[in-house]
């Protein structure tokens, strides 16, 4: 039995876990203002708020509900646009109208709800959040323009929010109607899903690739939800180690004090990976068992030498590093029915430096072309060691074995890096597809490899020294 609270209403069914929780939404439910346009995750307009319990009070994210497994919203609260209705618009929808954010009207429902979940988020306010909150929502009518505007609008309105009791404030300001404050105790009654079904066909975490890839078959698999269980959400520092669950999510990831702090460029890099809804929604581990070749997270973490430990059926625990995991194209060394349990990496230390760079056709919400990162401990003007992995020019996220010992005990000059490139193009054979031919990709990885020390080390590779050489 699947329990959850829709709008204002509480909802028990048995329909299948694997079902999208947007078709529920407007076949079951009835519910016809979420639309359903691409499938895939990338228009927005089945756009909804998950709103989760968590230490008593309710946190909400926007998610898009034709890649959620009906099963994942067990426990929670979804919202659609019609659980934010009231008798008179509300400031949102308000803003949209006077600004002449909407025209045919199909994405509307959408764009009201993230800039919904945005008024609920702790960035309410602030203008660049506002915009990125709808990053995510695709209109093919109004050229952006009106609704940016609003945007704007939105986030002055939001400048006094109380952010201690927010519910309250925004249910005062007509953001959100009267129940919402009701909600935290009504979830607090819907006890736990059982996660693993006896024998599960197939593990399902956020969601965001299988229910692009096969969502027929998520429908009428027997599954194992890992998205909401406990363990496997959370990020905990031992010393200069970091673990992670595999269910962490990319915002997860950029919600954390440790990981933030150690990487003061983790929002710059990680606005490039898909959007809000998925990063609310696409966990660690589906990022890696996807094993997509371009896979952002596999590749900052193949660079952070980061290893997993997976739990077998049989209830027993390996130990495996990253890089030994991807063994071919999709191929991985990981058995039927086996979990990504932790993945856990040492925090850099004080002569470290870390970096990551995705270049895509388009600049957002798109996957990569070719991806890198690296990591280099430099002390005085020598390379102690070296970690670097790239996207998009192998069949499998890449782990650069020679090219990183090559960097080791090297001086960090141009000549270095001239040679250190030689290398790792040797350690290559990329083959062309839609993102680009050999050339272009070859070329791409050269630029971000050296865009790597022109990023970490500014003082020692200005432009007068980088380009001349890239041009030669
Ligand atoms: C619109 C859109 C944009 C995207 N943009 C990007 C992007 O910019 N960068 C990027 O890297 N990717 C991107 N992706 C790809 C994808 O969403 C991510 O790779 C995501 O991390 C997959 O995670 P998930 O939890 O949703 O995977 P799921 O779909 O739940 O699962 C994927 C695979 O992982 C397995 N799996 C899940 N959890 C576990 C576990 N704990 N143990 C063992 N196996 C497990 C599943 O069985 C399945 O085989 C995008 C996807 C969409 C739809
Ligand atoms: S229908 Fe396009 S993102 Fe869901
Ligand atoms: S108003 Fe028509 S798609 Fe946005």
């Amino acid at each position: 039995m699947i329990t959850f609270i829709l709008n204002n209403n509480l909802i028990k069914t048995e329909a299948p876990a694997g079902m999208s929780l947007l078709n529920f939404i407007r076949n079951e439910a009835g519910l016809k203002g979420t639309k359903s346009g691409c499938k895939e995750g990338d228009c927005g307009a089945c756009t909804v708020l998950e709103g989760m319990l968590h230490n008593g009070k309710v946190i909400y994210k926007t998610i898009v509900s034709c890649l959620t497994p009906l099963g994942n919203a067990h426990g929670k609260h979804i919202v659609t646009i019609e659980g934010l209705n009231t008798d008179d618009l509300t400031p949102v929808q308000q803003e949209i109208v006077s600004n002449a954010g909407t025209q045919c009207g199909f994405c509307t429902p959408g764009f009201v709800v993230s800039l919904t979940g945005y008024s609920l988020g702790k960035q309410a306010g602030l203008k660049p959040a506002a915009i990125a909150s709808v990053a995510g929502n695709i209109c093919r009518c109004t050229g952006y323009k009106s609704i940016e505007k609003a945007a704007f609008k939105v986030a002055d309105l939001l400048k006094d929010k109380n952010r201690d009791n927010d519910i309250a404030w925004l249910s005062e300001h007509h953001f959100i109607p009267e129940y919402f404050k009701t909600i935290a105790e009504r979830l607090s009654a819907i006890g736990q899903r059982d996660h693993a079904t006896a024998q599960p066909d197939m593990i399902v975490g956020g969601g965001t690739d299988l229910m692009v890839q096969k969502p027929g078959e998520v429908k009428v698999s027997a599954l194992n939800l890992t998205k909401d269980i406990p363990h496997l959400n959370r990020i905990v520092q031992r010393g200069n180690k970091i673990i992670m669950g595999g269910s962490v999510t990319v915002n997860d990831l950029l919600g954390s004090k440790p990981l933030t702090t150690a990487f003061p460029k983790l929002k710059t890099w990680f606005k490039l990976v898909s959007s809000e809804q998925i990063r609310n929604t696409a966990t660690l581990a589906g990022n890696f068992v996807n094993a997509s070749p371009i896979g952002d997270m596999s590749i900052l973490f193949l660079a952070l030498e980061a290893s997993l430990t997976l739990l077998t059926t049989l209830g027993e625990k390996r130990t495996i590093q990253l890089k030994d995991f991807f063994l071919d194209y999709k191929k991985l060394d990981l058995s039927e029915g086996e979990i990504i349990e932790t993945i856990e990496f040492e925090l850099p230390g004080k002569h470290h430096f870390v970096n990551f760079e995705k270049v895509s056709k388009r600049l957002h919400l798109d996957i990569a072309s070719v991806n890198s990162a690296i990591n280099v401990q430099v002390k005085g003007q020598t390379i102690l060691s070296a970690s670097l992995a790239a996207g998009g020019i192998a069949p499998v996220p890449k782990y650069f074995e020679k090219t990183s010992d090559f960097l080791t005990d090297k001086p960090l000059t141009m000549q270095t890096l001239t040679d250190a490139e030689a290398v790792m193009q040797e350690e290559v054979s990329p083959i062309g597809d839609v993102r680009g031919t050999v050339l272009y990709k070859r070329l791409l990885l050269r630029q971000l490899f050296f865009a790597h020390f022109m990023e970490m080390f500014p003082k020692v590779f200005t432009p007068d020294v980088v380009l001349p050489v890239l041009k030669a």
